[in-house]
């Protein structure tokens, strides 16, 4: 079975390949995002989406956007990619990846010196190199979640976090994958996650596709589902996660968090550390993006709210940290008192040791840097 790709290079190495994530499960087509306005829509529409997927969407997409500008005298072209890394930021509010991502690059521009070309060289390679680490970050937490998840245990989760949502296997899937690949039975119950469906349309489609068992439920089913005694553990992702262990993720992820904690169900966390955003000390901080009414009143081709009727459509929520049980990153499996704050330390750290490693390996399309 072929890896799924949710984001890479397109072949000529100009564009942003991408997986519809709109289309699936009717039809899997991939398209080559060649301007910064069809990255931007790409990301708005969930196109592609995901944390870490739309991290490193953008900063290959800021990367696209300037790549017909290498005349432009090097001021200019720093000048525009703060423009665009702007625009791309200001796609999605929630996922700190993105911002997180951007950041990185415009450091990346910043420590790097000579004319347009070698400017966008030297960001293209840390868009790879992004994309790369995300590779990894994904099977780390996959092997340190590994231990959370027994034999034959049945598996809830919420939204997709799995390769379709990431440069890798995923994250909250990541064990899951990991667990199949060594022989080990496990059973997922897919949340559908209304109002974009994600987990019937995506997360079902990704472990289907994998020959993992997957069963879809409707999100009001996760209760009922755990008072029978059906579910043993939940895992998900998350979009943002604050020095306190306080997580936000898919609207629904605190019910289901709130359900857990009253079966008393082990409740994980799973992200890598660009989803750790050590300057917010609490979740209350974080902003909450709100999408269009249309994706509640009229989600299935037709009217599904009467017209005159105002609709409220909170795209994540807050999963106090109190109730987790884990939080696993890349880092290893944390456990209450969650404190990031020094993990947010670390993290700017192994920032500039990855770009150091990722610049020493080389990949496709790596350029010559620094050429005048
Ligand atoms: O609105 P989406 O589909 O981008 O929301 C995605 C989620 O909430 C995921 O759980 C989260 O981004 C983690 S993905 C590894």
């Amino acid at each position: 079975m072929s890896v799924i790709e949710a984001v890479r290079w397109s072949p000529d190495g100009d564009g942003v390949r991408i997986i519809d994530q709109t289309l699936l499960p009717e039809r899997f087509e991939e398209r080559d995002m060649r301007t910064l306005e069809a990255i931007c829509e790409a990301i708005q529409f969930l196109r592609v989406r995901g944390a870490p997927a739309i991290g490193v969407a953008a900063a290959m997409g800021l990367v696209v956007s300037l790549l017909h500008r290498a005349e432009l005298p090097p001021d200019e072209l720093r000048a525009l990619a703060r423009e665009h890394a702007a625009r791309l930021a200001a796609t999605r509010p929630t996922a700190v990846n993105l911002s997180w991502a951007l950041d990185r690059m415009l450091a990346r521009l910043d420590a790097s010196s000579g004319d347009a070309r070698a400017l966008l060289a030297a960001l293209r390679n840390e868009a790879t190199a992004l994309l790369e680490e995300d590779r990894v970050m994904c099977r780390r937490i996959g092997e340190h979640a590994l231990e959370l998840i027994p034999e034959g245990a049945r598996v809830l989760t919420h939204c997709n976090a799995g390769a379709l949502a990431t440069a890798g296997i995923g994250t909250a899937l990541a064990p899951i994958y990991l667990a199949a690949e060594r022989g080990r039975k496990v059973r997922v119950y897919a949340d559908e996650t209304r109002p974009l469906l994600q987990g019937s349309r995506l997360t079902a489609w990704e472990l289907e596709r994998a020959g993992i068992p997957v069963k879809v439920i409707v999100d009001s089913a996760a209760g009922s589902m755990m008072a029978a005694g059906k579910v043993d553990l939940v895992i998900v992702g998350a979009d943002r996660i604050a020095a306190n262990g306080d997580a936000a993720n898919k609207i629904g992820s605190y019910a289901l968090a709130v359900l857990a904690a009253r079966h008393e169900i082990p409740f994980y966390v799973a992200a890598p550390a660009s989803t750790l955003d050590p300057s917010l000390e609490k979740g209350s901080e974080i902003v909450i993006e709100q999408r269009p009414r249309r994706e509640i009143a009229a989600g299935f081709g037709r009217a599904t709210v009467p017209e005159g009727v105002e609709v409220e459509n909170p795209a994540f929520d807050v999963i106090p940290a109190e109730l987790i049980t884990a939080i696993v990153t890349d880092g290893g499996v944390h456990r209450a008192p969650y404190d990031f704050r020094s993990q947010g330390e670390q993290k700017a750290d192994s920032r500039q040791q990855k770009a150091g490693r990722a610049r020493a390996q080389g990949s496709r399309f790596r350029v010559q840097e620094g050429s005048q």
